[in-house]
């Protein structure tokens, strides 16, 4: 077996010991203060980087944090940031710079900067020369080290920057705060090998590491009692889980013994790589009592051609292979996918075949991303890059196409009565309820049930981003 890339023990209980220096802080604060100090998060991103607030959120609990959701009002305010397009990180940048005057009316609140778009040298370079409210700064490798430097920042009042790049720092049994109390992300990997010619992720998050599947199995027991009722697996491409190891054991074996779990729960994973989701994955869902019939399988283009030149490493027509024996074998499975306008040297008929691709699968939702150039990616300095009037007009004539197709997906439901998971009060209306079936769709239903309560709805009106249902009798 190959050693998994954990840090080692001292370093974690170094870590630990900084969370209590850092908790003293916090006490000295609260008595002259009358109040312990208070934090603001907030997320970019993706499941994963959502997954890495929640473990920055049990660390500042941990330490004596209380949250706000005021950032003008913080002790200590962070954003954890994405790279994967340009409008991401152009929205981080735009919010740190409104920072500056909550810098400037309380100079000790310390400002915090993490995730993906630090971890790349010229945006770490670029904070540092023009944000100079910015306190903090450190990338994915270094959340392990968030109580070090955090308690840096307060003794030492200087500008701690740690963005080095790193493969190993798997880390275990360190807090984590769930924002929701029925859905739980549990990350299994982190990384990618796969260099898609377009994407930054394997830059900025290193290669693939998973955990010990005896970790993994803990954590979700331990979700499975607390009363979770939707587990979602994560990993930049979960088929290739274990590979790194060496242990003879896969992400189908990993999905067979959670399934082997007894209690009231959904599994469900993202994200599945077509070029390594395999029949024994097929049959493991086929088969299973408690993995969702919902897979989330980005197919990026219809063009073998653009495949290809996003080294994708499987063909339109094995993707349509995949997805007609999973329809074959797995009752009333639907998909969701991620897909890509305008990648370079793209042709209206590469774009038509993309099209083809969608009314032939029809999924029931898709991501739909216009091409961003990503810097130190191979596809950014490709000739035959494509005008933004192109890209979006191809944008707009997907999603009406895809709009059409998932409101005739939903339109099925019409009159059936569903299994619906209540994943809360409507934000708009508040005589409304929000719930999702188990295969991802969104319900809304009149009524107050508590979060996490699994209820029978009629479905009364389709449109294509959901529905509207009333409770059905038992
Ligand atoms: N690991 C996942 C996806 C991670 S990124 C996978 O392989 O499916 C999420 C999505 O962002 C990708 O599926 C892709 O559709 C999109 N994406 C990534 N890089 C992009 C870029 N440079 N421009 C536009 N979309 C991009
Ligand atoms: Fe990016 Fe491709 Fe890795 Fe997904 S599989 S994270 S798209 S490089
Ligand atoms: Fe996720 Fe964005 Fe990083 S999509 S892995 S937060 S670049």
């Amino acid at each position: 077996m190959v050693e998994p890339k954990y840090i080692s023990d001292a370093e974690l209980l170094s870590q630990w010991d900084y969370m209590k220096k850092v908790s003293a802080i916090s006490a000295d604060f609260q008595s002259i203060q009358g109040r312990p100090p208070s934090a603001y998060t907030k997320t970019f991103g993706c499941q994963q980087n959502e997954n890495d607030t929640e473990r920055i959120n049990g660390m500042l609990e941990e330490m004596g944090y209380v949250f706000t959701d005021r950032p003008e009002n913080a002790d200590f305010i962070l954003f954890n940031t994405c790279a994967v397009r340009d409008h991401a990180e152009q929205k981080v940048y735009g919010t740190v710079g409104s920072l500056a005057s909550v810098k400037r009316a309380r100079p000790d609140t310390v400002i915090a900067l993490c995730g993906c778009m630090v971890q790349q040298p010229s945006a770490a370079e670029e904070i540092r020369r023009k944000y100079r409210h910015v306190n903090l700064l450190f990338g994915p490798h270094a959340l392990y080290r968030f109580p070090e430097n955090l308690y840096r920042v307060l003794i030492e009042k200087t500008r701690i920057f740690d963005n080095a790049p790193s493969d190993g720092n798997l880390t275990e049994g360190l807090p984590v705060k769930r924002e929701d109390k029925t859905r739980a992300w549990v990350s299994i990997m982190s990384g990618c090998n796969n260099f898609c010619t377009y994407c930054i992720v394997p830059h900025v998050r290193g290669r693939e590491r998973s955990r010990l599947p005896e970790q993994i199995l803990k954590e979700v027991a331990s979700l499975i009692k607390q009363g979770y009722k939707e587990i979602t697996l994560l990993g930049q491409n979960v088929n290739s889980y274990c590979n790194d190891l060496d242990i003879g054991y896969d992400f189908s074996d990993l999905l067979k013994e959670i399934d082997a779990m007894e209690g009231d729960f959904t599994i469900r994973f993202m994200t599945s790589h077509p070029k390594d989701a395999s029949e024994k994955l097929i049959d493991t869902i086929a088969n299973s009592r408690h993995i969702s019939r919902h897979i989330h399988l980005p197919f990026q283009s219809g063009s073998n051609r653009i495949l290809k030149l996003m080294n994708r490493k499987y063909t339109r027509e094995d993707y349509l292979n995949l997805i007609s024996m999973a329809k074959e074998r797995i009752k009333g499975v639907v998909f969701t996918s991620d897909v890509i306008v305008g990648f370079p040297t793209e042709t209206e008929e590469d774009f038509q075949d993309t099209m083809s691709l969608i009314r032939e699968v029809e999924f029931d939702g898709l991501f739909t991303f216009i091409y961003s150039p990503r810097t130190g990616t191979p596809a950014a300095t490709m000739e035959g890059q494509i005008t933004d009037e192109i890209k979006h007009d191809r944008y707009n004539r997907l999603s009406a196409l895809q709009a059409e197709l998932s409101t005739l997906s939903n339109q099925k439901l019409v009159g059936q009565v569903v299994s619906v998971l209540v994943t809360g009060q409507n934000d708009k209306d508040p005589s409304l309820c929000d719930g999702r079936t188990d295969t991802n769709k969104l319900v809304h239903f009149p009524g107050n049930y508590p979060q996490g309560t699994q209820v029978s709805v009629r479905i009364d009106r389709a449109l294509h981003w959901g529905m509207y249902g009333t409770l059905a009798d038992k």
